[in-house]
């Protein structure tokens, strides 16, 4: 076990789980390159870039009973939307929010180990980041796609929630944003191993996966210390805040999905047709829900639906049930 993990005096651990041999920028010396492109089109042959049951819009029947060849390049244009938006949630969003750990923003007194993990997590990200952007351009030179230089829309979104918090409140928004997004993303990176892909595009998943795991346990333990300690006031806020946040990352980016689906020859009449089943409110708040369930139930652990004004909250965003 880590020797950095203890908090002193106590017994609970603030740990990314002995980092020192685990996380993959100390461990791992995989150069995250693609074969040489014949050997990417055999593995094409049965594999894929991206789980089909992950792409949201892959169940629609336009999509469905498109070629193999539109759908490879489908899931190709959302491999490297993910990567390049993974890119920039880690550096942006998530190490933003884990600076206000490390350097005492919350005003509430941290753990020494809390914070040693918190120093350990930005050094993650960093190399997440990089990885990420290093696979993203040679996806996108394979296929030789069209940049595409629009910010995704979930940081956007981030970003405005951040502009309208007080500088008071904005450091504890800022933790919210970096809890909510680091225990949705390790459910997503989970539901991405179970299928096929392509092997250099699995291997980045599955090294990127294990260090998202410990650091869903990590945020959830902070979350723990640190709810109990805000006032009742700044609950209140919180609580609304957290579904904000939750609701951001079950938005689909239309006007990139837009541009996607007519570079693969998909009609703009099908095409609107695909973009509006996803964005149904229904399928918005089932996708909400379903991506949340790690950080509902952290929440649920640090007692946060004890509070029956809470539970309304989560109720009337349809996220809990009544
Ligand atoms: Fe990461
Ligand atoms: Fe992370």
């Amino acid at each position: 076990m880590s020797t950095v993990g203890a908090e002193s005096g106590g017994s609970r651990r603030y740990t990314l789980g002995d980092w020192n041999n685990r996380s993959s920028v100390r461990n791992k010396k995989t150069l995250y390159a693609l074969p040489p492109a014949a050997e990417v089109q055999l593995q094409l042959r049965t594999k894929g870039w991206f789980p089909p049951s992950f792409i949201h819009y892959f169940a629609h029947p336009t999509i469905e009973q498109a070629s193999e060849q539109t759908r490879h390049r489908l899931a190709a244009n959302h491999l490297v939307y993910f990567l390049n938006y993974t890119t920039i949630l880690e550096h942006k969003i998530v190490n933003r929010a884990v600076e206000t750990l490390i350097h005492d923003e919350l005003r509430i007194e941290l753990p020494h180990a809390m914070k040693i993990a918190a120093l350990q997590l930005y050094t993650d990200e960093g190399y997440h980041a990089l990885f990420s952007y290093e696979l993203a351009e040679q996806v996108a030179r394979f296929y030789q796609m069209p940049p595409w230089d629009v910010p995704p829309k979930r940081i956007r979104l981030l970003l405005d929630l951040l502009d309208t918090a007080s500088d008071e409140s904005r450091p504890l928004l800022w933790f919210l944003v970096g809890f909510v997004s680091e225990t949705i993303i390790a459910k997503e990176l989970l539901d991405l191993t179970g299928d096929t892909l392509v092997s250099t595009v699995y291997q980045m998943f599955r090294e990127h996966l294990e260090d998202e795991a410990r650091h869903s346990r990590y945020f959830s333990e902070v979350f723990q210390y640190l709810w109990p300690r805000l006032s009742s006031t700044q609950q209140l806020a919180s609580a609304s805040h957290l579904i904000d946040i939750i609701l951001v990352f079950s938005e689909v980016d239309e006007q990139w999905l837009a541009a996607s689906l007519a570079g693969a020859g998909i009609s703009a009449a099908e095409a609107e047709h695909v973009i509006q089943h996803i964005v149904a409110p229904q399928a918005r708040a089932r996708r909400a829900r379903a991506g949340a369930t790690t950080t509902l139930q952290a929440m649920k652990r640090a007692g946060f639906f004890e509070q029956q004004a809470h539970r309304e909250l989560f109720s009337v965003a349809g996220l809990i049930d009544a």
